[in-house]
């Protein structure tokens, strides 16, 4: 296990640059596999989450190439693999192998997928919405197995109604829709994330003809899809984390690579707070702003506050000015990092496990703590850049699985920080 050692307090400048979106990324490495042939992927970020999706697929017989940022995937030789299920329970984007398996295939055997510990983590909205496609499910305590059906009716049309929001349950539908030849599926409530909007330019580049409009999603089936080059979009949860760093360590930052639209829920909150921002183009200038005042957040879809940003948002809200809301929407257990923040000097009111209240600003001390979560473990490195003293971050790995190098990003705009083995 690696460790962050953090010397808090110093002063943050220049430029950082936003790398390829995880949670789209992720998701067309799981599209390559719909179509035979070599699909290259370019903007694809070095981090755990990518290696392990690689690492699951290997085992069905795809090759990976890396050259930088640039990702070719070969799925010439692809085969039913029988993927080691403990890999498998560590990243819950392993859900989204069903679609594009299961639609190459004609069936798939998957163990639970895992991920972040934030909150029960269900596929029942994935289970329902296949059934509603005539998919055959059956679960075990270990397994899931879904079957495709093997007469469809030519020119049929179908619908699934997601009775919750789900971001990777419409993103395997759209894998699985997208690839069947003359079925019309409409998905209803489906979910409009900007990496959701992303794979569907991605597999409409492909071949695919899909169509939104508001929360409802036209799908017309075809086979023939074919490989593809493609350039993920950049991360805007990563450009959000470091926009929130510059704020919060009141630094002068130039956030570079990123589309501003994708960060206007934050960067609203930012103009209420009063924190000065200047955008141009695809960068964000976050400008020094000694006092911002507290705010109310309430986590949503997009594009209401992403769920991503509100544990960074947390340690911002410990320097405002004032007493700031907090209510997670999104998952149940997604505050537990503000008892951490608390132990290192913030006052916080935890009123139960999806709210709190939190006053500023308040004197940080740096202390030995671990990072809980990919979200939760970023906002602990901000915490350890705004505290004084030194901060010393357990479970690197949490952060290595979302963003690329941290440290080395972190020192050159003047971090004091190093990863220890
Ligand atoms: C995606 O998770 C992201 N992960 C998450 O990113 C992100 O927090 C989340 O969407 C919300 O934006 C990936 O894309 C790999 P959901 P996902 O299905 O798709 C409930 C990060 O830090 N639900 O939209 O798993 C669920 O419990 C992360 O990068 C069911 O009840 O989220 C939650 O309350 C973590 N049954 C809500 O729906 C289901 O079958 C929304 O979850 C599925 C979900």
């Amino acid at each position: 296990m690696a460790k962050f050692i953090i010397e808090g307090k110093q002063k943050l400048s220049g430029e950082i640059e936003v790398y390829g979106a995880k949670n789209a990324a992720i998701k067309m490495i799981a599209g390559a596999c719909l179509f035979s042939g070599k699909t290259v992927l370019e903007n694809v970020p070095d981090i755990l989450d990518i290696q392990k999706i690689i690492t699951i697929l290997e085992f069905f017989g795809v090759r990976f190439l890396r050259n930088g940022h640039t990702l070719e995937i070969d799925t010439s030789n692809m085969t039913l693999g029988d993927p080691d299920p403990k890999l498998v329970g560590e990243i819950r984007a392993s859900i989204v192998l069903v679609g594009p398996l299961l639609s190459r295939f004609g069936k798939v055997k998957i163990p639970h997928p895992g991920g972040c510990m934030i909150g029960s983590r269900p596929i029942d909205l994935h289970i329902k919405a296949f059934k509603d496609l005539s998919v055959k499910v059956i679960e075990n305590n270990k397994f899931y197995q879904f079957e495709a059906p093997v007469n469809l009716s030519e020119n049929k049309t179908s619908q699934v109604n997601f009775k919750k929001i789900s971001v990777t349950g419409t993103e395997n539908i759209l894998l699985y829709a997208s690839n069947l030849e003359n079925q019309d599926t409409i998905i209803t409530n489906a979910a409009i994330e900007p990496e959701v909007i992303d794979l569907i330019k991605f597999l409409k580049t492909a071949g695919a003809e899909i169509a939104v409009s508001k929360r409802e999603i036209s799908i017309k089936g075809k086979k023939n899809l074919s490989p593809v080059r493609y350039r993920v979009m950049p991360d805007r949860i990563e450009a959000g984390t470091f926009a929130i760093l510059a704020a919060a360590t009141k630094s002068d930052l130039k956030i570079l690579n990123l589309v501003p639209n994708h960060l206007e829920s934050l960067l609203d909150k930012f103009k209420i707070m009063g924190i000065q921002f200047e955008i141009n183009d695809n960068s964000l200038y976050i400008k020094t702003s000694p006092d911002f005042q507290a705010i109310s957040i309430n986590t949503g879809e997009y594009p209401d506050f992403p769920t991503d940003l509100q544990p960074p948002m947390g340690i911002l809200l410990t320097q405002a000015q004032g007493r700031s809301m907090i209510k997670e929407n999104i998952f149940d257990h997604r505050l537990e990092y503000l008892k951490q923040l608390e132990k290192m000097g913030a006052k916080i009111d935890l009123i139960d496990t999806k709210q709190a209240e939190i006053t500023g600003p308040a004197k940080l001390s740096g202390i030995k703590l671990d990072s809980l979560d990919l979200r939760a473990g970023a906002t602990l490195l901000i915490a350890g850049l705004v505290a004084s003293g030194t901060t010393e971050i357990n479970n690197a790995e949490n952060i290595d699985r979302g963003y690329e190098k941290i440290e080395d990003r972190l020192k050159r705009i003047g971090a004091k920080i190093k990863r220890v083995l």
